[in-house]
Order: structure tokens, then C-alpha cells, then sequence
């Protein structure tokens, strides 16, 4: 099973950005811990992270074919990309959302997901766990 991780824009700020909302993990910790997971459980992964929306969609349309499932923090396009959706959909490769923090219990504007109804399911709330979750669910589900 071959599994792409994808961070949305300001994750490669990790750390550094807001730790009492998102925990003081860098990005290349987060990224360390899946690789781990993946050896593990007996998965192939591979890391993105990009501030474009642009790239982002470039990358998930190239997964076509070359990829079994998506783990994706969407970030701040979580509640506004609508073409991140559809890049998502066209590729008909199921995914798994997660976020750091409780989107839910947070502004108004967080809790609207233009994926989550699309995605296999969602996991919000467990700082960087819920990356490591969601890889365990997308494998254990396959
Ligand atoms: C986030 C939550 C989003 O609302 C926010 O824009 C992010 C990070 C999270 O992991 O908690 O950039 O996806």
C-alpha cells in the first residue's frame, strides 16, 4: 500500500507557529514519526507540504495511479478550497482529513470542512497523534 501525506500552507511553520494551538512538533517530526508508523505497519509513504493551493492539486492529480490513499491536513484550505476538493474527487483516491487542533472548538469559520463529507473519515483534536491515527485508519481500513 503506497500513502501520500499531504500539509497544507503554514504547516511547514510548525513548531513555531501558535504551539499552544498546534504543539511545539516541527514539521520533519511529524513526518519522522509517520515514516516510523508506515515501516511498521508495512507501507510505503511519502511526505508533501506546500503553501500553493496550485501545487497542492498538481501533486494530488500526479497521485493518480501511483497512490492507494491520501492523509491530508489541508489546513487553512480546509474551509475555503473548493478545487482542492475536486482535485481530490477526480482522483476517486479515498482520504483521511486530520488536524492538529479541534477545528470544532475553535472560530466559527473552522468548523466548516469542504472535504470532510467526502473523506473516508476525520480526525481533529490530537496535535500530532491525529496524523499518526489517521495513517493507522487509512491502512487499517484498506
Ligand atoms: C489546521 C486547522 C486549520 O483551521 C488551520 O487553518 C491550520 C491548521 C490544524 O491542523 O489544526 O492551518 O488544519
Amino acid at each position: 500500500m503506497r500513502v501520500l501525506v499531504i500539509h497544507g500552507p503554514n504547516l511547514n511553520l510548525l513548531g513555531r507557529r501558535e504551539p499552544e494551538i498546534y504543539g511545539g512538533s516541527t514539521l520533519e517530526q511529524i513526518d519522522d514519526s509517520l515514516v516510523a508508523l508506515a515501516t511498521e505497519l508495512g507501507v510505503e509513504l511519502e511526505t508533501f507540504q506546500s503553501n500553493q493551493e496550485g501545487e497542492i492539486v498538481e501533486r494530488i492529480q500526479t497521485a493518480m495511479g501511483s497512490v492507494d490513499a491520501i492523509l491530508i491536513n489541508p489546513a487553512g484550505l480546509t474551509h475555503t478550497s473548493v478545487v482542492l476538493r475536486d482535485a481530490l474527487l477526480a482522483t476517486g483516491i479515498r482520504f483521511v482529513e486530520v488536524h492538529l487542533s479541534n477545528i470544532h472548538a475553535r472560530e466559527e469559520f473552522r468548523r466548516v470542512s469542504l472535504l470532510a463529507d467526502a473523506a473516508d473519515g476525520v480526525v481533529c483534536g490530537f496535535g500530532s497523534e491525529s496524523y499518526l491515527l489517521g495513517l493507522r485508519a487509512l491502512v487499517s481500513t484498506a
